[in-house]
């Protein structure tokens, strides 16, 4: 089963798709994580960000390694090195949008991205272009989302918790300015794929989201298994 998983900074994507993920005995796969990772390897290395080139050289040289599991998560290593928490920090929230935006780049990674789904035997993925680009074919597809004001609350708090001093407005800037540059990039922007299940999360917490994903999933199984029965006869016919 392949689970795509898209929207906008803060929407709660990665604890969602995680949980979706341990609930169903799926792999999930954190996308974001790769264009921070790349984002961390251009600024240690002083790659123009701009440079989509270069970047996605990078990339092909490096050694990123990405391992899963259900309590965790994924953890990140890159040439080795474990860069999970390191990929968090303001200074890659504030740079990873202009990488993101590279087609060589995104190319690169969404090769390797689909290569992970082969392998999996079954995933979560989360990201931007999830199903419209990397599992266009996924079984189910969603786009998750949260008004501004609350994207920037839950991002303000989760830093608070890793005691990174940010006043709200400093992170409602910063996530009003990744939104814009993740939709109006030319390159597979922040869109709702086709066949998307659209869900306002605003008004809810992590558990009912997870249990409004996990119920489309059981409640459209049928549909899915019905309309597959139904191709397979129609070719019998
Ligand atoms: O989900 P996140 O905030 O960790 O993602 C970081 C950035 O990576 C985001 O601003 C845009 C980019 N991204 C992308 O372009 N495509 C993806 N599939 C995932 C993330």
């Amino acid at each position: 089963m392949q689970i795509a998983i898209d929207g906008p900074a803060g929407a709660g994507k990665s604890s969602v798709a995680k949980e979706v993920a341990r609930r169903l005995g799926l792999k999930y796969l954190d996308t974001g994580a790769m264009y921070r990772s790349i984002t961390l390897l251009a600024l240690r290395k002083g790659i123009n960000p701009h440079n989509g080139a270069h970047l996605a050289e990078a990339a092909h040289r490096c050694n990123l390694e990405i391992s899963y599991d259900d309590t965790t998560g994924n953890r990140i290593y890159l040439d080795g090195e474990d860069i999970t928490a390191e990929i968090r920090s303001p200074e890659i929230n504030k740079h990873v949008s202009v990488v993101s935006k590279s087609p060589e780049l995104r190319k690169e990674l969404v090769f390797l991205q689909k290569k992970v789904a082969e392998k999996s035997g079954g995933i979560v993925m989360e990201g931007r272009d999830i199903g419209t680009k990397v599992l266009e074919d996924a079984d189910y597809k969603f786009f998750i989302f949260a008004s501004l004001d609350e994207r920037s609350r839950r991002r303000w708090l989760e830093m608070k918790e890793k005691r990174i001093e940010l006043s709200f407005d400093e992170v409602k800037a910063e996530i009003a300015m990744r939104d814009r540059i993740d939709q109006e990039r030319e390159a597979s922007p922040l869109t709702v794929a086709p066949g998307a299940k659209v869900i306002d999360t605003t008004p809810y917490s992590l558990d009912e989201v997870v249990e409004k994903l996990i119920n489309y999933i059981k409640e459209n199984k049928n549909k899915t298994q019905g309309s597959l029965i139904k191709k397979v006869s129609d070719e019998v016919r």
